[in-house]
């Protein structure tokens, strides 16, 4: 398997992804990066350097707002953030997750979340997360034209009833279901799957029995491709983090620095200097 950044978007750099492109890329064997973003200037970084798809995840929740975790999250929130990504990223695929209580009631309550998702968002596709009553939402949602990513294992806004932030699918039931589930929802019409913190031969059981993209975080390398959170990738959140996380960069500590830096100078009188001063 190779590694791309963006499906086909070097023969047309214009064109946005598509939701074909990416099940075009692991029919390729090419391997592609999801990220999360919240406001339209790091949506627009991204979009510029090619990520061929943005998610405005509920994570916003933790990593934006202060909530403890992504259960509080409203659709208003949700709505407000994607509209900022989805004016930042015009090529990139930009998909809204659905927060909680939005669309566990069934597929009238999804249909009615995941269309202003679309038209007052204006994100491109949704995220949902689980299995089992997922799967006819997902073929609801999607016979309607609405594109559906999945998401299985450890699905955050179930945390109350995990118990708290577990590695799913350990046992081989558990570990059966979900390949059951996941079989079911690309049938029903997912155009991806997330797969988060399952053991890995689990994943690539998965990646290996379902025709669209599997997109991993915390699920091994055997996915189609990979998803971090922003503020994760850039050294952004503080605390004990999760195994998979790979922090790229220390950006807490550059800001820190800035910051210190301008408050110190405002208190010493050297900023702002004759070059900054009209
Ligand atoms: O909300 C989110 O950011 C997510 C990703 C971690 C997959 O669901």
């Amino acid at each position: 398997m190779s590694v791309h950044a963006a499906p086909d978007r070097a023969s047309s750099p214009s064109r946005p992804v598509s939701i074909h492109d990416l099940r075009a890329s692991k029919e390729r064997g090419e391997r592609f990066a999801m990220l999360t973003a919240y406001d339209a200037s790091s949506a627009a970084l991204l979009d510029e350097l090619g990520v061929p798809v943005i998610l405005v995840g509920d994570s916003l929740g933790m990593v934006a707002l202060g909530y403890e975790s992504t259960v509080p999250v409203t659709l208003d929130e949700m709505l407000h953030h994607t509209r900022a990504v989805a004016r930042g990223a015009p090529h990139s695929l930009v998909v809204g997750d659905l927060p909680f209580g939005t669309y566990q009631d069934g597929p009238s309550q999804a249909f009615a979340s995941a269309v202003r998702m679309l038209k007052e968002g204006g994100a491109n596709a949704v995220k949902l997360e689980g299995g089992g009553p997922m799967v006819e939402v997902t073929a609801h949602l999607v016979r309607a034209g609405i594109p559906v990513m999945g998401h299985l294992g450890l699905t955050p806004q179930s945390v109350n009833q995990f118990g708290g932030f577990k590695v799913q699918g350990r046992d081989e039931e558990a570990a059966e279901q979900l390949v059951a589930d996941a079989i079911a929802l690309a049938d029903a019409g997912a155009f991806a799957i997330v797969l988060e913190c399952i053991p890995e031969d689990l994943a690539a059981r998965v990646t290996t029995a379902v025709p669209v993209p599997t997109i991993g975080i915390g699920a091994g390398p055997s996915c189609d491709a990979q998803v971090l959170v922003w503020h994760d990738l850039l050294g952004l959140t503080t605390g004990r983090l999760p195994r998979f996380v790979k922090q790229y960069a220390d950006l807490r500590s550059e800001v820190a620095g800035a910051v210190k830096a301008f408050v110190s100078e405002v208190a010493d009188g050297e900023y702002p200097g004759p070059e900054h001063t009209y």
